[in-house]
């Protein structure tokens, strides 16, 4: 049984920690709910318990094995190491940590045996996760040689603030988070501008895959685009293979790989939707086809629940799997 702290409990992801740790009736022996100072003093229900959230500070990591954050990059650069000093496994959902080459990045289906790694463990981002999943299934059985991502990204990509821009724009109110009225428009926008001509959001797919595939030099690609979608993020992804495949041995390469439900017959309508994917763990993949434009390229589609298996669930996975093999104290 596990001292759990929950950092950012208050959080579209936070809130969602609690009932993935339920859900899978992860062993939690006390559990502490972290926000910033608004939310002290706010009750929160967890399996049929009341418990209070208090205010983050550098004392709250005593006596915790496990510390789950999701409360932003800045809270996870400060406090990360603290809880880690402290004595507790991190798995930390923010960007802070994931490109850092002492840290690991893990995704359970992809790479979980880099989980030791490090006590500080990143979740990747969550479009990176649903698209490695199948990726790392090809790259098994064919090789991958290059990439190419176009997203499809829901507002609640963007936590709250996202989710109510969306819910006044539809309303006729002006927005007050995205740079656009959501509710009428694709904004191809996501996190800040490189100077490369990319955006943040767009080169986190880009290491972030290169990172957990283990191939530092594999070419590839993103387009990271906000849609007017409440949940469940999409995304295009153009494989290029080394090997030679045919697509029925593609169905099964990825029917059979962890994580990963089939959704593929065009002609009945059937293909990764988000309705489909909201409010659970699965990666949907579906689309697949030949590239036309080269000679050993694969396009295939999948939708995943971003706030399960794009964040909390990843992380709640990934925290089963040390419990698992005795890694978290
Ligand atoms: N949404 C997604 O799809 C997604 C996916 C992957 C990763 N993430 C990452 O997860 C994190 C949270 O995202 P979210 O969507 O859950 O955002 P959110 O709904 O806006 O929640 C943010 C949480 O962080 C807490 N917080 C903010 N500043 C804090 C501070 N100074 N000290 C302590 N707590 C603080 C907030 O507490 P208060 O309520 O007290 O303000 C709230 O609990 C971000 O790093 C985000 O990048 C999100």
């Amino acid at each position: 049984m596990y001292r759990v702290a929950i950092v950012g409990a208050t959080g579209l992801v936070g809130g969602t920690f609690l009932k993935v740790l339920e859900e899978y009736n992860f062993p939690i022996q006390d559990l502490k709910l972290l926000a910033s100072s608004k939310s002290a003093g706010k009750k929160i229900t967890f399996q049929g318990k009341e418990y209070i959230v208090e205010e983050l500070k550098e004392t709250s990591f005593e006596n915790i094995d496990l510390a789950l954050f999701s409360a932003g990059g800045d809270v996870s650069k400060q406090y990360a190491p603290i809880a880690e000093k402290a004595g507790a496994i991190v798995i930390d959902n923010s960007s802070c940590w994931r490109q850092d080459p002492t840290k690991a990045l893990v995704v359970p289906e992809v790479n979980i045996e880099d989980v030791t790694m490090s006590r500080i463990i990143a979740n990747p981002n969550c479009s990176t996760i649903q698209s490695i999943v199948p990726l790392k299934a090809l790259d098994q059985a064919y090789g991958l040689t290059r990439v190419v991502y176009t997203t499809y990204q829901a507002v609640s990509g963007s936590g709250m603030k996202g989710i109510q821009d969306l819910e006044r724009t539809l309303k006729g109110e002006d927005p007050q988070f995205y740079p656009y009225n959501i509710s009428k428009t694709c904004i191809p926008e996501i996190d800040v501008a490189l100077e490369n001509g990319y955006t943040k959001e767009e080169m986190k797919m880009v290491h972030e895959t290169r990172k957990m595939l283990h191939k530092p030099d594999l070419k590839i690609s993103a387009t990271c685009v906000r849609v007017p979608v409440m949940n469940s993020h999409a995304v295009s992804i153009m494989a290029e293979l080394e090997k030679p495949f045919t697509i029925e041995e593609v169905r099964c390469h990825l029917q059979n790989f962890p994580g990963i439900v089939l959704v593929d017959d065009l002609k009945q309508h059937q293909y990764p939707v988000s309705l489909l994917s909201n409010g659970n763990n699965q990666v949907y993949v579906g689309r697949i086809r030949r590239d036309l434009s080269t000679d050993n390229g694969l396009l295939l589609y999948t939708v995943a629940d971003n706030i399960r298996k794009g964040a909390a669930a990843n992380a709640v996975q990934i925290a089963v799997e040390m419990h698992k093999k005795g890694l978290i104290k």
